[in-house]
């Protein structure tokens, strides 16, 4: 009798909760109705959101799909899950978003908790003055110039990786391109960013590629956190869960500030751009930019810097879409440029005749300067970004009222706005037949017809990719 009782009382107080959250959610789902913008109709409880929580498909698959409904509007909104999104079409608008009105939409809206996340407090995450603060802090450090300083140590991981393919090819073996790429960028990575040679291509299991390996690996857990996380933010982070696992974030800062110690300990100069981080950290800016802006620069705290270090390494992951800035970015387009090329022969022996050339020219080297003449590679690997952007889709937070030009609509503070840049890329007003891979949309002639707005895999703005 007591058991029944406590069943009763225990389904009223599910009931009672179902309840609340059928009242709570129909009130959010007019939030765009009342507005007057175009929607996509949600379903309870998770509002637009179902396929990307079931992952079934990749979240960029998912926004072109809404791109494609919602075609013909500049603007539309969604609901993920009770979060009302205003989704941007309209390449004008979209760079009034990201451009003009750049002061109402600053952040990149994804709120962090340093306790939970320690590599938190990156580039990627930060938001308001402390993400403008870094940012003009490691701007300089991104010049081509420095970049051009860095090279060598690029050609050298490239050695690395010709040896790792000619032993398969002259086997005619068969090699696993992605698995060899990911260890490649994160060789480079390693080498740039932490000024440490961790030989993931000479050993798969080394240590950095296996803490980078744990990181991106698809599991239950981990897809269960990036759902999470990506869609009800605010939760993931009261519930202590943050966006990298906990394990990894520790591995990383342990070896950035152990790298830290060491170059300072033993004055280690290496053309890197660990270097330059710790002649910020120690200066506040670098030796070039006394010149420029040596007024009130102040050291960098140590923690912002270190987080920075992991950046490259904590944004990559098999995450939905979130952050990806170093070795999964650049090994995925590697990967998807060597797969078109596999494609598409008589692309590929352009691309060969082209690099022949230039590399006669340059007495054998791979320079600097020879890849800034590789003018066909350019175009095949922008093709490559258009047909598969490896962050496919750009979000912003309005930080600030907005009044949505030659409209009624104003948005709040807090309002997410996503573009769906894969949408986009494959809108075949502006990329006719757009799974067609054609470099040729990249010569300058094709680049003058388009609207700018149209080719974003870098994202626009002074919040774009450094
Ligand atoms: C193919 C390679 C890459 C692609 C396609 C890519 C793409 C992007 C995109 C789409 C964004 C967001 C931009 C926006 O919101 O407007 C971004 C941000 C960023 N990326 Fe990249 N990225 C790449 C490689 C890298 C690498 C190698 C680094 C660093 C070594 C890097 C550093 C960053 C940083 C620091 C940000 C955050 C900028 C900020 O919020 O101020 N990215 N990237």
């Amino acid at each position: 009798m007591e058991i029944m009782y406590l069943l009763l009382v225990l389904i009223s107080m599910l009931c009672c909760l179902f309840g609340v959250l059928y009242f709570y959610l129909t009130q959010v789902y007019v939030y765009w109705k009342k507005r007057g913008v175009p929607f996509l109709e949600p379903s309870f409880p998770v509002g637009n959101a179902l396929e990307m929580i079931l992952a079934k498909r990749t979240t960029g698959d998912v926004y072109r799909d809404f791109y494609r409904k919602l075609s013909g509007y500049k603007f539309a909104g969604l609901y993920q899950i009770h979060r009302p999104v205003l989704l941007l079409m309209d390449p004008d608008l979209i760079k009034n978003i990201l451009i003009r009105d750049f002061g109402h939409f600053q952040d990149h809206g994804f709120p962090f908790d340093e306790t939970v996340d320690p590599l938190g407090a990156n580039l990627f995450m930060l938001n308001g003055d402390k993400w403008k603060t870094l940012r003009s802090k490691l701007s300089p450090t991104f010049t081509s110039g420095r970049l051009k300083m860095m090279f060598q140590l690029l050609v050298e991981c490239g050695q690395e990786l010709q040896k790792c393919f000619a032993e398969p090819a002259n086997r005619e073996d068969i090699l696993d391109i992605r698995e060899v790429l990911a260890r490649f960028t994160t060789d480079v990575i390693a080498s740039f960013a932490f000024g440490i040679q961790c030989n993931c291509l000479s050993n798969p299991d080394a240590e950095f590629r296996r803490w980078g390996r744990k990181w991106v690996e698809p599991s239950f857990n981990q897809k269960l956190r990036d759902i999470l996380y990506f869609m009800m933010p605010r939760l993931a982070i009261a519930l202590g869960i943050g966006n990298i696992p906990y394990d990894v974030s520790k591995f990383f800062m342990k070896v950035a500030y152990e790298t830290v110690e060491y170059h300072e300990r033993n004055n280690v100069t290496r053309k890197d751009f660990m270097q330059l981080l710790i002649q910020l950290k120690n200066q506040g800016c670098l030796d070039a930019d006394n010149q420029d802006n040596g007024n009130g620069q102040t050291p960098l705290p140590i923690h912002a810097m270190l987080a920075y270090y992991t950046f490259c390494e904590r944004i990559s992951g098999a995450s939905i879409h979130v952050l990806s800035a170093g070795f999964e970015t650049s090994a995925a387009t590697m990967s998807f440029s060597l797969y078109e090329l596999a494609l598409n022969p008589g692309i590929q022996d352009r691309l060969r005749d082209e690099i022949d050339t230039v590399m006669k020219n340059h007495g054998g080297s791979v320079t600097y300067e020879g890849i800034q003449e590789m003018k066909y590679l350019d175009k095949i690997i922008s093709e490559t970004l258009r047909k598969y952007p490896p962050l496919p889709t750009l979000h912003r937070e309005c930080t600030k009222r907005y009044e949505i030009p030659e409209t009624n609509v104003v948005l709040e503070k807090g309002i997410q706005v996503v573009i769906p840049t894969l949408g986009i890329h494959y809108d075949p007003q502006y990329f006719p037949k757009p799974e067609v891979f054609d470099p040729e949309r990249f010569s300058e002639e094709e680049k003058n017809k388009r609207h700018h707005y149209t080719y974003l895999p870098f994202g626009e703005g002074p919040r774009a990719c450094i």
